[in-house]
């Protein structure tokens, strides 16, 4: 296959990047509520003509805190998964072992700073923000799929985080600067999981007949069916936090209008991103190409 990756050049680039959690946040550094935390683009709050500037801040900010327990939920099966890939290569292949091993340990840290901002949030918010989970039921549900489907589940939340830093966060001036410090920090070790995944994704994939490659590929969407209704779950509890912090109530129409608004907007940012970036499209047609059109046809619908 026409990878460029190997493992022991992904690990000398993982432990060159040596950033703490204490350095993203605590100890003086908290969030700016002035501030967004959500690049429009991912956030969609403009498209909401009813709501007010101030109240699309708050919109905002709930966007901002659902980012930090998607992500810390989706982690907490990564890292048991990735673990036990690693195992059978740990007496014998060191570097494919050691850069699997440091991965599960950066995933670990970004669990814990995405907590510890979330307890920053918390500090600084007049209400409560409902998330879905419990995030052992999701995982558990995930990781009952075959390997295979898992593995690209991962793949993709891999990528999706290239794209939201790059595309997004990158060249946005007015964000709190500590949110768009951990989507930076969080970038910067996830393109090492990205190139790590696509060859977890190749060795899994390598035993496999075509028709298991697809069944596992169709594995993989009903995984992105049940986070599409975790979204949509989300969306409501985002809606339920709206109300509560900006005190009103929205009309019927209100309510429907930004349930489809913002569902659709959660899809693009957990599911669209991932779903069309160019690297995953191309590990999905060489698994089988089928497949992957069939992806990219419906892939308008999670955009
Ligand atoms: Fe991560
Ligand atoms: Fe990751």
């Amino acid at each position: 296959m026409s990878y460029q990756y190997n493992f022991k050049d992904v690990l000398g680039r993982a432990e060159r990047i040596t950033w703490r959690v204490e350095d993203l946040i605590g100890e003086g550094k908290t969030l700016d509520f002035s501030k967004p935390f959500m690049p429009e683009s991912l956030a969609r709050t403009e498209g909401l003509s009813f709501l007010s500037g101030g109240e699309r801040h708050m919109l905002n900010q709930i966007r901002g805190h659902t980012y930090l327990t998607i992500f810390g939920i989706v982690e907490e099966f990564i890292v048991p998964f990735v673990l036990d890939h690693a195992r059978p290569f740990i007496n014998g292949e060191d570097y494919r072992a050691r850069a699997f091993l440091e991965f599960v340990s950066e995933e670990a840290k970004h669990i814990h700073l995405f907590r510890r901002f979330q307890e920053e949030f918390r500090k600084g918010f007049p209400v409560d923000c409902k998330v879905i989970g419990p995030a052992d039921a999701i995982g558990k549900e995930i990781l009952s799929h075959h390997p295979l489907s898992v593995a690209l589940a991962i793949l993709m939340i891999e990528w999706m985080t290239q794209r939201h830093f790059q595309e997004s966060v990158h060249d946005d001036g007015a964000l709190d600067p500590q949110f768009k410090s951990l989507l930076k920090h969080h970038w910067m070790e996830e393109m090492q999981h990205a190139q790590l995944d696509t060859l977890m994704v190749e060795s899994i994939a390598a035993g496999m007949s075509q028709a298991e490659i697809d069944e596992a590929i169709d594995g993989f969407l009903a995984i992105g069916a049940f986070l599409d209704g975790g979204l949509k779950q989300q969306t409501a509890f985002d809606l339920e936090a709206f109300e509560a912090a900006a005190e009103r109530t929205l009309t019927p129409q209100e309510r429907d209008q930004f349930m489809t608004q913002q569902h659709q907007a959660n899809r693009w940012t957990y599911l669209g991103t991932g779903l069309t970036h160019k690297n995953f499209l191309t590990t999905l047609g060489n698994l089988s190409p089928a497949k992957r059109v069939a992806i990219e046809s419906a892939a308008p619908n999670f955009c």
